[in-house]
């Protein structure tokens, strides 16, 4: 349908936004640093967090040539770390492969650890005009309305069917723009909950809207309740220090860093006396909290432990209150840390 493609480039032009700091570019590092960031991340979230970013690691050779820990700390409570790690890696694997320049094939680019076909081809329109496809969550509810496709996005035959539509409908120039306005579309106007139709520059072409079932579109996932996990975590506090841990690469929060967790019925002082030769002064309970991931929710409960100065132990380091504000922590570590020191 040319109809589609036509329709969104002219509204892009009007109505669409030009002014985010990662447009106006065609710089690929970034684009897509920030097509990193903005995957299940808001723009509105992304903005500070990427001028930050950008201002500490204005090209891939300062990113690749970081430790680890700093870029964490500037992904620190923007959530999905791996994105951070893989970023980094990526910057790397360019500085060694590629000799320091972002590849322009899109096989190049979708081979760079963290980047998936759509995000590649976010990249290689804005930055190259590369001809691809975008298909994220906004684009697949966005079509999934226009052309009345049924079934829940997330399902592989229906994902699959979306690809080839998406793949259908894009103009023979122009990519950059029309890649801006699904986006723009997605966002602003076909957005999940409060749809602006009579706004919308295709909604003359739209089955959902001429069908009246725009709210029932895209199919919802058949729900099934998140599973339940519960942690306990260990405020370890000497004076004004405290512990932190760094997390295993693999796994919830990987690499960044966190207070020591312990199963419920952990005996806190043999704990601390087998870990750290250490034991508890006092013993103040913080109230549990929840967190949810994608997967599961998680319960945390807190004690806040102060104690004679432990033995130093691997993989920790203990930080003065400022020290660890600055150092890469998941969101719920951050609020443990603002709530109770
Ligand atoms: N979401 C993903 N990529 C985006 C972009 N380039 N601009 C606005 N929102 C986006």
């Amino acid at each position: 349908m040319p109809d589609f493609a036509d329709r969104l480039i002219a509204w892009q032009h009007q109505h669409g936004r030009h002014d985010l700091p990662w447009q106006n570019t065609r710089d690929p590092y970034r684009i897509w640093v920030s097509e990193i960031m903005l995957q299940q991340t808001q723009v509105a979230t992304v903005i500070s967090y990427y001028q930050r970013f950008m201002a500490r690691f204005p090209d891939i050779a300062s990113l690749a040539a970081a430790h680890e820990d700093t870029v964490l700390a500037y992904w620190s409570g923007l959530g999905y770390y791996s994105r951070a790690r893989n970023l980094h890696a990526a910057a790397q694997r360019i500085v060694e492969r590629h000799q320091s320049a972002f590849p322009q094939a899109l096989n190049a680019i979708l081979a760079l650890p963290g980047i998936g076909p759509s995000t590649a081809a976010a990249i290689g329109a804005f930055a190259f005009g590369a001809q691809g496809a975008i298909l994220d969550g906004n684009v697949k509810r966005v079509l999934a309305r226009c052309f009345g496709i049924e079934g829940f996005p997330g399902d592989k035959a229906v994902e699959t069917r979306l690809w080839a539509l998406a793949q259908s409908l894009l103009p023979h120039t122009d990519i950059a723009r029309y890649t801006q306005a699904l986006m723009d579309l997605g966002a602003t106007l076909c957005t999940r909950a409060k749809p602006r139709c009579t706004a919308c520059p295709v909604s003359a072409v739209c089955i959902a809207w001429r069908e009246g079932r725009v709210a029932q579109l895209p199919t919802r996932k058949t729900k099934c309740a998140l599973p339940e996990r519960e942690t306990v975590m260990l405020i370890l506090r000497y004076g004004l220090e405290v512990l932190l841990e760094k997390r295993p690469a693999k796994g919830i929060w990987g690499g960044m860093w966190s207070f020591p967790e312990v199963a419920r019925e952990t005996v806190l002082n043999d704990y601390l006396h087998q870990r750290f030769g250490a034991r508890a002064l006092r013993v103040t309970s913080i109230a549990p909290f929840t967190h949810t991931f994608t997967h599961f929710r998680l319960t945390i409960a807190t004690l806040l432990v102060d104690v004679a100065k432990p033995l130093p132990s691997p993989g920790t380091m203990w930080l003065g209150l400022d020290e660890a504000r600055a150092a890469a922590l998941p969101t719920p570590v951050r609020r443990l840390l603002d709530a109770v020191v």
